[in-house]
Order: C-alpha cells, then structure tokens, then sequence
C-alpha cells in the first residue's frame, strides 16, 4: 500500500504565517485605494485580475472568478460540454468532489449512475490508455482533464500527444492547474508544458484566500453568456488578495524563492532517507515546489518490526 503526504506541511509554519500575514496587508493596501466598494459586488479589480491573468497565462484570453477548485473544474467541464455539444468526460486524476468527477471513484455514494457513466478513465503518461478512450466513445468525449503535473514528471511526448488526440477528436483538452498554478510558474505549468484551451487556476492564486478561476480562449469562454455559473459568487477580499499575491510573487521572485526552499527540503529528505536506510519504504516525488513523501506501508511495517523487540514477538 502506497501513502503519499504532501511536504508542504512540513514547511516552517514561522515563514508560510508571515507570508500570509504580509499578502493580507499587501491586500488592505490595494483596497485602500479604492474610492468606492462594495465587497460583494462587482468592482473594477475583478478587471485588472482578468487583466493579469491573460498576460501571464498562456490560453487565458477571458476569466470568470469562482470559490474553489471544484467551483473551476465543474465551470471548465460545463464549458467543453457546451463548447462541443457532447457528455463525456476523460479523467486522470483528482478533479474536485461534484459530481460529473467524484461519480468515477469509489466514493460515488449518493451520485446518480447516469452521471457516473459520463465520466471515464485513462492513465497518466500512458497515451495509448486515452487512444483506446477515444477510439472506444468515438465522438462522445467532450473534454480530456488532467493536471499537467502530480507526483511525477510528464514524459515528454505525453502532454502533447494528450493534445494531438484531443485536436483528432474534436475534445477540449482542459489543464486543471488548481495546484500546479503560480506554484509551477507565474503562467502555470502550461507555460513550459504544450499549451492548452481552456484551464483552472486555484489555491496558490490568492495565498489562500478562497478564489479560483477559470480561463481559456476567447471561443470557449465566451459561451459564458448563455452558460450558467456561479450566481452572486462575488467577495473582493479574495480578488485583491489575487493581485496583492500575484505582485508580491513577481516583485520578490516568489517563484524561484518556493523553487529553492522546496528544493533544500528534498534534498534533506533525501540525505535522512539515504543515512538512515529508509530508502525500502520512503521517498521523495514530484516537483520542489509541491513535493511528497511516499511511503510504502508494509515495507515500514517490516523495517518497525525488525528495530522493536516487543514488535517481533507479535
Ligand atoms: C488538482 C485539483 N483539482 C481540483 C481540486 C478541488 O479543489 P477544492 O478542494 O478547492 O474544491 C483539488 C483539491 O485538492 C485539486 O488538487
């Protein structure tokens, strides 16, 4: 059995305090500034982010603000949906807990089967997993999902075949970039991994403050007048905290400074993992900026065992 632990928990809580404490006064900084508000309607910050997010995304042309990650998913699924006029779904990972995703796990309890159905599986770095999928439901795929990164690097040729087929298919390729945006990159990880239509951003954007997004090509997300989406969702705290964040990463090289504080945790776990011979059971994945520990139960199991007396006596 495989357990995997974000590293992120690990961080010094003095240093991740301080960050939050100054991006929320960066934050009443800005909204100062402005002459008039009213926090839960709209406000012309809710541009400038728009604004910000098309120059540094690469398929951002157009953003519409949601609560959380699901809130973004859901919005971009709704999105491909409409955009192609099909049902289904492609999935390779986690995507939130509404229902179009959750129904294609084992905590689909309370999920109606003809949801269920809509939703299907492919593997990660496995391109010939989602040719079958395609080949399979034929026309029916109105978008493929994934996150461009989790625990392990795309092979090279995987993001843009996952691409190729979807532009073959006529599907919306989505990147769910709820964890690997302004963490990656300050344009997400689509910025160095083939660039996608439509995407999701949450989580990193506003420093913890509950915002998400969802951004994409002009053709796409201008469907966004006849979709439905997120009714009277608006709260400028979250969307000034986005631009007090975002300026604070570009101003301080937030980017590179998570790179290097990411890449020095690794590199410890890696040497204790090493002097300690706990390389059976335990190691290190993914990118420094969003790591985690893995650990292989039973072999921990054994390695327990063999260090207590009292344990092998059971
Ligand atoms: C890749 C990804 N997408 C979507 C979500 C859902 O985000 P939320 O929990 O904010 O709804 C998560 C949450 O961890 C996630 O990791």
């Amino acid at each position: 059995m495989l357990m995997v632990i974000s590293l992120s928990i690990w961080s010094t809580d003095w240093q991740q305090s301080l960050w939050v404490i100054v991006t929320r006064m960066w934050t009443l900084r800005l909204l100062s500034k402005l002459k008039r508000c009213n926090f839960s309607l709209s406000n012309e910050l809710e541009a400038l982010l728009a604004e910000k997010i098309a120059q540094l995304i690469p398929c951002a042309e157009m953003s519409r603000f949601g609560k959380n990650g699901s809130d973004a998913t859901t919005a971009a699924i709704r999105l491909s949906r409409a955009y192609t006029g099909r049902d289904e779904v492609a999935v390779c990972g986690y995507h939130g807990w509404h229902d179009w995703y959750i129904g294609s796990t084992d905590k689909k309890l309370g999920v109606p089967e003809a949801t269920q159905s809509l939703t299907h599986k492919f593997q990660f770095n496995n391109i010939d997993s989602l040719e079958a999928l395609f080949k399979k439901r034929k026309d029916k795929i109105a978008a493929v999902i994934l996150e461009p990164m989790n625990i392990t690097y795309p092979e090279a040729d995987f993001l843009p075949g996952v691409k190729a087929l979807c532009q073959e298919y006529g599907a919306v390729l989505v990147f769910d970039e709820t964890v690997t945006g302004f963490r990656f990159d300050l344009g997400g990880a689509q910025n160095f991994w083939c660039y996608t239509r439509l995407s999701n951003f949450g989580k990193g954007i506003a420093n913890g403050m509950p915002l998400s997004v969802v951004t994409g090509k002009k053709e796409i997300m201008q469907l966004l007048d006849e979709v439905f989406l997120f009714h009277l969702w608006r709260e400028l705290l979250s969307i000034a905290a986005a631009l007090a964040t975002i300026e604070k990463l570009e101003k301080q090289s937030g980017i590179q400074k998570i790179t290097t504080y990411g890449t020095q945790l690794k590199e410890g776990l890696e040497a204790l993992i090493s002097q300690f011979s706990c390389s059976d059971f335990l190691s290190v994945s993914g990118n420094p900026v969003w790591s985690f520990s893995i650990y292989m139960l039973m072999s921990l199991k054994s390695y327990i065992c063999g260090k207590h007396s009292t344990c092998k006596r059971r």
